[in-house]
């Protein structure tokens, strides 16, 4: 067998690869599950994107490649919309690169900017890209412990020096995958300030902009002076439309930093599917009449899911924005083995914080991705398990 690279080896295995496979076969057996895993709506996609791509599928010039230039109306769309959404001023020829999915731009960004001996600032628990982009571009995770004491965030001043001065990136997500954090502009303004003092790129990754509940309204980076010179946004068409299988996102940055990410792209792929883009467009325009409403479906899901894991003797705050309860676990209960008991012994589908990283230990997270009847039956179900493992510890 030929020798695989010492960087693969430094790979943590994906959290969420094993559990199709895992799902499948507790279907087979019968089993009435109640899937709370991946943060994958679902509910359909604003009617203007499906109708747009049912157009465009036939229009012979979106069969050909799009390349990293793409359609260009979804680089206006996108301009439009951090105009439109943020008052943030972007040229949609040389501050927006499309995306194959925000994922793909997150993890591939590090080629551009990682090096060996360079140092990666990685929140644990965290999406898995930022850990996957650094190693894979063979940089240093360092990861730092997301925990309730710093609510949280990640406080650049709790960073050894000698980290910091190594540190090429640090990558933020807020609202948070997975403890559905959200982060005050204040704190905001002082990582772009140690970004900027430091040399640091900033990696802000605002999957989650438009999923926010009792009227909070998420930032971009960009509405912090000074960002422009040191980060980079990714924003996802995913979550706010429920179109997490199209694979369609997007970067926006100063004309450096988005052209580093878009010239590693010539490398690796050539645009998405052009007709994705034109639904893109479409989705981008409807956000009036789509996003307030399917975000209303996902706050009733929240409100549900808190109130009954609390009654089944769960902690967890009421979070503000994300789409994830993170609900903590009492002493002694590994994440991994409720997780497991979970789903074996109820059918229940949830992601245990230890697979995030050692630093989710601890707590298990809860996705927003069926109704409140069966939200209310999955926190029933996994009260039966926690009340069985106190039992025994
Ligand atoms: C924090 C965060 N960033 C990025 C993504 C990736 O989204 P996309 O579907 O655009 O690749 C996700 C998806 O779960 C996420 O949770």
């Amino acid at each position: 067998m030929p020798p695989i690279a010492k960087r693969f080896a430094t790979l943590p295995d994906y959290p969420l690869a094993t559990i199709p496979q895992r799902k499948r076969e507790l279907l087979e057996r019968g089993v009435d599950v109640i899937d709370l895993g991946a943060g994958d709506a679902d509910i359909a996609p604003p009617a203007a994107a499906l109708e747009r791509m049912q157009q465009a599928v036939v229009e012979p010039p979106m069969s050909r490649y799009g390349f990293g230039m793409g359609y260009l109306p979804y680089r206006e769309a996108v301009s439009a919309f951090m105009q439109r959404r943020f008052g943030v001023a972007c040229n949609p020829m040389t501050e927006v690169v499309p995306l194959v999915g925000s994922k793909e731009g997150i993890s591939h960004l590090a080629f551009a900017y990682m090096e060996p001996g360079s140092v990666g600032i990685i929140p644990e628990p965290g999406y898995n890209a930022y850990q996957g982009g650094t190693l894979l571009a063979d940089g240093e995770a360092y990861r730092y412990p997301l925990r309730p004491r710093t609510k949280f965030l990640v406080e650049l001043d709790e960073i050894p020096s000698d980290v910091l001065d190594r540190a090429r990136i640090l990558y933020l997500n807020y609202p948070n995958n997975p403890t559905a954090a959200v982060a005050p502009m204040e704190y905001l303004e002082r990582v772009v300030k140690t970004c900027r003092e430091r040399d640091i790129l900033l990696v802000y990754d605002n999957a989650y902009s438009e999923m926010a509940f009792d009227g909070y309204v998420p930032p971009s980076i960009f509405e912090i002076d000074g960002a422009r010179e040191v980060a980079i946004e990714f924003h996802s068409l995913s979550k706010t439309y429920n179109m997490t299988g199209w694979r369609q996102g997007w970067a926006v940055g100063n004309p450096t930093l988005v052209g580093a990410l878009g010239k590693t792209k010539t490398f690796l792929d050539t645009g998405s599917f052009m007709a994705i883009q034109a639904a893109g467009v479409a989705a981008l325009e409807s956000w009036a009449d789509f996003v307030p409403k399917n975000v209303a479906v996902f706050q009733a899901r929240r409100d549900a899911a808190v109130t009954a894991f609390r009654e089944a003797g769960f902690a967890c705050d009421v979070p503000k924005g994300a789409m994830y309860l993170w609900i903590a676990l009492p002493e002694g209960v590994p994440s991994h083995d409720f997780a497991n008991r979970l789903m074996d012994d109820e059918g229940v589908i949830v992601l245990p914080g230890a697979s995030f990283g050692a630093g989710g230990e601890g707590f298990f997270r809860v996705s927003f991705i069926v109704s409140p009847d069966r939200m209310r039956e999955a926190a029933v179900r996994a009260g039966r398990v926690l009340a069985g493992m106190l039992a025994v510890v």
